[in-house]
């Protein structure tokens, strides 16, 4: 019995028979020969049917199959310069494991729509192949980052009762007769945990009912965010800086030919490590002034600022101390200037915009419970948040990543709904 194999490996079993079972990815019909691109979930290659070297219903098995159709295929894995991968298999028998329905995805053009509505096959692709399995890699490298330095994983709620980020993006759902909330960021129960624990972190899904199509909303997203005791603004940036220099080198160590599959320019990414350039949110609404830009002191930066920003540097860039107006209820005063917050945000270089949003949380109990206040939040369902401030309460600083738009920046991709298996959008829940 030949030996069953992944196509990734298959240079270890270089003149050898092996079994490998996938998907008809492409067929070429040469008459007497069939040239099969399967594919098993691990790479791609070449399979070579010849008329004349197999039985008649194996070649006919060849010559039957449609795209997409399910396959078992063994035969002598051959390196072959010529071929995709750098091997080939010359094809000794082939079980059809089932054929394929004329699949509805072909190699011509698709407009976005239809492609959205057959996400379920689309991620098939050899570039949605290769998007996702860096984001994978990104998403490991999360984990073994924080895990290696000292945070200890630490989960937060899905279902709550109260807003972290503005109250304008909630998802509602009923819970018994209550009101529950999605979860748009873990932070706020991070900060409990880390009284207990030092440093942790939590990752998973968070929710936000965004109402406006952009290239870099989703409803859905994931999210990892570490939480620091004892930290302040300048530890947090320090951290933030050495974390995302860490994920992108594991993408480019780890994920080179998928980043080639999707022609990503990799030499702006290699100049990624620390440190990172920091400018005030004074000095970046100098910046966009002389550039020309209309922008108000006070606002928020949309999409246009921040890449017009960004494109004077060429590492990510930290813009420190927002307006305490612009930013949510837990920020810290500025020390020097209280109408700012010790804020942060990271834009990503070459116009991906904000991946980082954090900064130093209020320690003081009174200055809580005045932005409580201010912000029109619904006091009683933050009194154990309050509690934090009154046993125990510490200097502490944290930050949020959000995966896809870090995976659309190391991709180079346009759009960030290319960035998750499913993706969550406005009008968009199919499939
Ligand atoms: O800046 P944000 O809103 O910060 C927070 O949620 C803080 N509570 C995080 C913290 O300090 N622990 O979001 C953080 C990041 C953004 O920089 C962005 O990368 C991503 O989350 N993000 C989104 N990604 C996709 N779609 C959306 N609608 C997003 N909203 C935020
Ligand atoms: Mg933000």
């Amino acid at each position: 019995m030949p030996e069953e194999a992944y196509i990734e490996e298959i240079a270890q079993y270089e003149g050898q028979e092996v079994t490998l079972k996938g998907w008809l990815y492409h067929k070429t019909d040469k008459g007497r020969l069939q040239f099969l691109l399967v594919r098993d979930g691990t790479g791609v290659i070449q399979c070579v049917v010849l008329e004349k070297d197999v039985p008649g219903q194996v070649f006919e098995a060849a010559k039957s199959l449609t795209q997409e159709s399910s396959l078992i295929v063994t035969g002598t894995a051959r390196a072959d310069e010529r071929a995709p991968g750098g091997y080939e298999l010359t094809v000794k028998e082939i079980e059809v494991v089932q054929l394929a329905q004329e699949y509805p995805i072909t190699p011509k053009e698709h407009g976005v729509t239809f492609l959205m509505d057959h996400r379920h096959l689309w991620l098939r692709s050899s570039r949605q192949h290769a998007i996702l399995r860096v984001r994978a890699e990104v998403i490991r490298a999360v984990r073994d980052y924080f895990d290696e330095n000292g945070f200890l994983l630490v989960d937060t709620p899905i279902l709550t009762p109260a807003a972290c980020e503005g109250t304008s993006t909630l998802f509602e759902t009923d819970y018994f007769g209550d009101t529950a909330y999605l979860a748009q960021s873990g932070q706020l129960y991070s900060e409990a945990s880390i009284m207990a624990f030092g440093k942790v972190y939590c990752f998973g899904p968070t929710f936000r009912a965004e109402k406006s199509k952009t290239r870099r909303h989703l409803l859905e997203f994931w999210m990892v965010e570490p939480e620091m005791a004892y930290a302040d603004l300048d530890e947090g940036m320090r951290v933030a800086e050495e974390f995302v220099s860490y994920i992108v080198e594991r993408a480019l160590t780890r994920r080179k030919p998928e980043l080639k599959t999707l022609k990503r320019d990799t030499a702006s990414l290699e100049k990624v490590k620390p440190p990172f350039p920091r400018i005030s949110y004074d000095k970046a609404v100098e910046i966009l002034h002389q550039e020309g830009l209309e922008f108000e002191w006070g606002d928020d930066f949309g999409s246009p600022h921040e890449t017009a920003l960004a494109k004077h540097f060429e590492k990510p860039l930290f813009v420190h101390r927002f307006p305490t107006l612009c930013k949510a209820f837990y920020m810290e005063p500025d020390p020097d200037r209280p109408e700012l917050s010790l804020s942060v945000d990271c834009l990503a270089p070459e116009g991906y915009g904000e991946i980082i949003g954090g900064g130093q949380r209020t320690a003081s109990l009174e200055i809580l419970e005045k932005r409580i206040e201010e912000h029109n939040l619904p006091r009683e369902a933050f009194e154990w948040y309050l509690d934090l401030r009154r046993y125990g309460s510490v200097p502490h600083s944290g930050f949020g990543l959000g995966i896809e738009r870090t995976v659309a920046w190391i991709c180079g991709l346009e759009h960030i709904r290319e960035t998750i298996p499913f993706p969550r959008m406005l009008h968009r829940l199919y499939p």
